[in-house]
């Protein structure tokens, strides 16, 4: 073999291995995503650059969903950065034993919340990056009633989940409709989701109970990644920067080889 046929057959492979690799992630990508994959995930409105909305999902987190879930990266001080004052912080959202400058965390013991529900709440800090924004929109409005449940509560995009619908009094109560139908490929008997069913009003109507999981989610996208703004903005000036640079260096590099040619 020569050297070139056995290079090309070296890179064939190793594409062939990166594709097969690809491929495998993707497979078991999808497979854990979701026990419920044929469920489309909602489209989260963009509100990660809305002060009000991100000060409205503080507010929501800090009331619904910090008694059980920790936030142990972010400070209660950063709050700031969406514009509520320091005062504002200190009479609304901390918990009387929190100082401003505390984390984000909860007083409920790992092995007490595992023998409650089964399963310790995760740390929410990050959430946004390990699931993504359209599956927490879509999570946070798929709950429904099921009384087969420790908790009663169900969700489409997360099947027998043990956390309850902490919102259920702005929702409502909803039940779901699944229909039994075949699977024209395979032939096989699935359940397919067919709507669902408003059986107790919520305090909120539909649209409204969508825009305040629209701002939670935009708070739970800045918390995990706060500096976002920041890094955009200075990737702007990065590139404006390196566009300069290789301006000169090419100028530069004209007037070095200028004698010599
Ligand atoms: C009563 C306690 C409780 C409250 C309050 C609560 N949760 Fe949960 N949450 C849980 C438990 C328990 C789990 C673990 C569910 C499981 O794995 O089956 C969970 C899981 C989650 C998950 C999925 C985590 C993952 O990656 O598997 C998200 C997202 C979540 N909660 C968001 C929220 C938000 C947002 C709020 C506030 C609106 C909230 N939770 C309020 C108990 C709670």
């Amino acid at each position: 073999m020569t050297r070139k046929s056995l290079f090309s057959a070296l890179v064939k492979a190793s594409v062939r291995a990166s594709v097969a690799a690809l491929a495998l992630s993707c497979a078991f990508g999808v497979g854990s995503a979701g026990a419920q994959e044929n469920i489309p995930l909602d489209r989260a409105p963009d509100n990660g650059e809305n002060l009000a909305s991100l000060q409205h999902g503080a507010q929501l987190f800090v009331n619904y969903c910090l008694n059980c879930h920790s936030a142990n990266l972010m400070r209660y001080s950063r709050l700031q950065d969406l514009g509520i004052p320091q005062k504002q912080i200190e009479d609304n959202l901390l918990f009387t034993t929190d100082k401003v400058g505390n984390t984000m965390s909860i007083a409920m013991r790992p092995d007490d919340a595992k023998s409650w529900f089964g399963v310790a709440p995760p740390d929410l800090s990050v959430e946004a990056r390990a699931k993504g924004r359209d599956w927490l929109y879509t999570y946070l409005r798929s709950f429904y009633r099921d009384d087969t449940r420790p908790t009663g509560w169900n969700n489409l995009v997360f099947e027998n989940v043990s956390m309850p619908h902490v919102l259920w009094q702005l929702q409502g109560i909803r039940t779901v409709k699944f229909e039994d139908t075949t699977d024209e490929e395979t032939g096989e008997k699935v359940r397919r989701f067919a709507g669902f069913q408003q059986v107790v009003p919520g305090k909120l109507s539909p649209a409204d109970y969508d825009a305040d999981v629209a701002d939670l989610v935009a708070y739970l996208g800045w918390m995990a990644e706060p500096e976002q703004k920041t890094r955009r903005q200075l990737g702007v000036w990065v590139l404006l920067f390196l566009g300069v640079l290789s301006f000169f260096a090419w100028r530069l590099n004209a007037a070095y080889w200028k004698d010599i040619k």
